[in-house]
């Protein structure tokens, strides 16, 4: 059966200071709770071995918002999926939308970066997803199927097995324009059949699909209650613990 979850993805925010102080009031606010999904926070790479030190992480899971496409060597500035590893994360996101325009991501590096990742025992959370205008002209459900089998369809069945999808339309990120529980509901569906037909049924029932755009406490509960929908990649309202709290509690 396959894992809900909730991610924080705290993009480019947070000193260290800062995060860690939001890390431990996380931790302080989940421990005495139990919870029915699987929490985890996406902090800056500086920011991932302190805040793995001082949470409980058997609770809460720690991810990286990037990591290099190569394993190691003469690469100044990048940062590898062991380095990553090494400091107790276990996850990284990889594919978000904000790398793909602004750093230009392409479907053939982030194939790489999720196979160097998966070497190093990371899981990641792969974000795909349309922009407006795809949208308007109904193509989204071409768009995450070219995304999805341009840059995951080669990794074996056991690799594919170890992902987690994040279903995020660009128009809704940071917009507060949230896509209608239905329409996370008719596209993950569809992202699921997807997978279905080149991995078949039980693989594709088993994969967690989260959805990502401007999710908050108002609109999580409707989200998570659609079959499809495993949980939720939230960005701005995971940079405070009265904001991700209640979506945490959604489940
Ligand atoms: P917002 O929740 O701020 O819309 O961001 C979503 C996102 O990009 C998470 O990765």
């Amino acid at each position: 059966m396959r894992k809900n979850m909730i991610a924080g993805n705290w993009k480019m925010n947070t000193t260290l200071s800062e995060g860690l102080a939001l890390a431990k009031g996380l931790n302080e606010a989940l421990k005495d709770k139990t919870l029915k999904c699987n929490v985890v926070i996406g902090t800056p790479l500086t920011h991932l071995a302190s805040v793995v030190a001082a949470i409980d992480t058997t609770k809460i899971g720690v991810a990286a918002q990037n990591c290099a496409d190569k394993e190691k060597g003469a690469y100044t500035g990048e940062v590898s999926a062991a380095m990553i590893a090494s400091t107790g994360a276990k996850y990284v996101i990889l594919g978000h939308s904000e790398r793909r325009q602004y750093y230009h991501e392409t479907a053939e590096i982030l194939k790489t970066k999720v196979i160097q990742a998966l070497a190093n025992g990371l899981t990641p959370i792969f974000c795909i997803g349309e922009v407006l205008k795809e949208r308007e002209d109904g193509r989204h459900f071409d768009i995450v199927d070219e995304q999805i089998k341009a840059s995951l369809f080669d990794l074996s069945p056991e690799d594919f097995g170890k992902l987690t999808i994040a279903y995020e339309p660009v128009w809704a990120i940071g917009t507060g324009k949230t896509a209608t529980a239905e329409q996370a509901q008719e596209i993950h569906a569809h992202i699921r059949q997807t997978i279905a037909t080149q991995y078949g049924a039980t693989l594709a029932e088993n994969t967690t699909i989260l959805y990502g755009g401007s999710m908050n406490a108002e609109n999580a509960k409707d989200l998570v209650a659609k079959p499809d929908v495993d949980g939720g990649l939230i960005g701005g309202a995971s940079l405070s613990v009265e904001k991700f709290l209640p979506i945490v509690e959604a489940f």
